[in-house]
């Protein structure tokens, strides 16, 4: 403590990660001892070259996903990111929540295998039209649940038809599952349905993956017409679409109706994610499905992971039931509205040549950059000047139409946050364009 100014909490906090990379052990009533090194077999250092040659060259492309997942550091200002700031998180109903689901006395027990059936039966209630509780599947956070969605229902090989751009853990998961994901252009209403409907009839593919509420990267909103237009387009094509509505509790405006509840036949398989309106490590997701599909879904999940945690799901029903949820849900959206209009005026401000969405919810805006801006090298001049963004490129299955960033307005601090960190931004674009 002496030589290096810090507190006990801290020297302990040290010794615990030492304990834990093994260079210290700890003897109750004696004290904190230096490890044995391991002792070398045979005076020789290891050799895992031979993994190379058993693992081939099946890889699995982590680097954008991870990023996303990398909390900024100390000092940037958090213009990226997938969830809310803490602040806006309902930590103490969680809290009150987690002790209350914790004491019954099933709550480490199994679940059935489809979920906890009041979160299922609040899930249905929850997206309304003719959802209903046996349709609903709980699944381990949307991620998972797309996972096992994906590999569901194409094998490995198979086109996968996207919008462009779209959410890069999507292109991730569909890449790890062996899948070919194909470009469907977007414009400020969301997927063009008439390329869409060209992109079937050239790939054959079965199924397409969309956000049609607050889509991530650029917010935009599927209007109602279109809805109708994308699912002709999808029967008549005699494939699946995957409605991913990961921000529904994300909304600034009322959000339009899910595109499950307009279906009858089974086409859309649905995936409603809790992490986005409540906390990253609030893993439920529900997947509803209908047909022979759903029991291909939970064949798929069981098989993975048998079930998510019973006292999880628990956890999540006291949260999603109790009188505090609809209040929290208000004030998520009256602080992103907040948080929304205080980052464009900033943009307005300092930016005033970038075009940028102006999103109706979710967390991101997505900003068009002059030509020949290289986005990915002005992210990292960004992140050396003290502001975290996303550069588009990801984001897009093939070649990008331009450079773009996304902006997020949900994971900083406070709105003076997102002021200064689009003006360090725009110092940054002001030295390169
Ligand atoms: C569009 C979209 N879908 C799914 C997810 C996965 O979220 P989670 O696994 O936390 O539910 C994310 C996270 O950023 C997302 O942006």
């Amino acid at each position: 403590m002496e030589r290096h100014r810090v507190s006990p909490v801290t020297v302990s906090r040290a010794l615990g990660v030492l304990a834990a990379e093994g260079l210290v052990v700890t003897r109750p009533g004696s004290g904190t001892y230096v490890a044995d090194r391991r002792p070398a077999v045979a005076g020789r250092a290891p050799d895992f070259d031979w993994q190379s040659v058993a693992l081939g060259d099946r890889t699995v492309d982590a680097g954008g996903v991870r990023g996303l997942l990398t909390p900024p550091p100390e000092g940037a200002v958090a213009l990226s990111g997938g969830y809310l700031h803490p602040s806006l998180q309902p930590l103490r109903a969680l809290a009150t929540a987690a002790t209350r689901a914790a004491r019954r006395p099933d709550a480490w027990g199994r679940p059935p295998l489809s979920g906890v059936p009041e979160l299922r039966a609040w899930f249905a209630r929850d997206l309304g039209g003719d959802v209903s509780p046996s349709d609903v599947l709980i699944s381990g956070g949307g991620q998972d649940a797309l996972t096992t969605v994906l590999r569901a229902l194409l094998p490995p090989g198979a086109p996968l038809l996207v919008e462009s751009p779209t959410y890069l853990g999507a292109l991730a998961a569909a890449r790890a599952a062996g899948l070919h994901p194909v470009p469907v252009p977007m414009d400020g209403d969301g997927v063009r349905p008439g390329l869409l409907a060209e992109a079937f009839a050239m790939t054959g593919s079965r199924v397409f993956y969309c956000q049609p509420t607050f889509h991530n990267p650029t917010g935009a909103v599927l209007p109602a017409e279109r809805r109708e237009q994308v699912l002709a387009v999808v029967r008549a094509a005699g494939a699946f679409v995957i409605e991913d509505d990961y921000a529904r509790h994300l909304a600034i405006d009322p959000a339009p109706g899910p595109l499950v509840a307009r279906d009858q036949d089974g086409r859309v398989v649905h995936i409603a994610s809790l992490t986005k309106g409540t906390a990253p490590s609030m893993r439920i997701a529900a997947v509803v499905a209908r047909g022979p599909v759903a029991e291909r879904i939970r064949a798929t999940q069981m098989v993975d992971a048998f079930f998510p945690a019973r006292s999880l799901q628990e956890t999540a029903l006291e949260l999603l039931t109790s009188p505090g949820w609809p209040r929290h849900l208000r004030l998520v959206s009256a602080a992103l509205r907040r948080r929304r209009d205080a980052l464009l005026a900033a943009l307005a401000r300092d930016l005033p040549e970038t075009p940028v969405t102006r999103p109706t919810g979710g967390a991101h805006l997505w900003a068009r950059l002059p030509a020949g801006v290289d986005d990915v090298a002005l992210t990292e001049a960004a992140l050396r000047a003290g502001v975290l963004v996303s550069a588009g490129r990801p984001f897009y299955p093939a070649e990008p139409p331009g450079p773009r960033l996304r902006l997020t307005y949900s994971a900083a601090a406070t709105e003076a946050e997102l002021s200064e960190g689009v003006r360090r931004l725009a110092q940054v674009l002001s030295k390169i364009v």
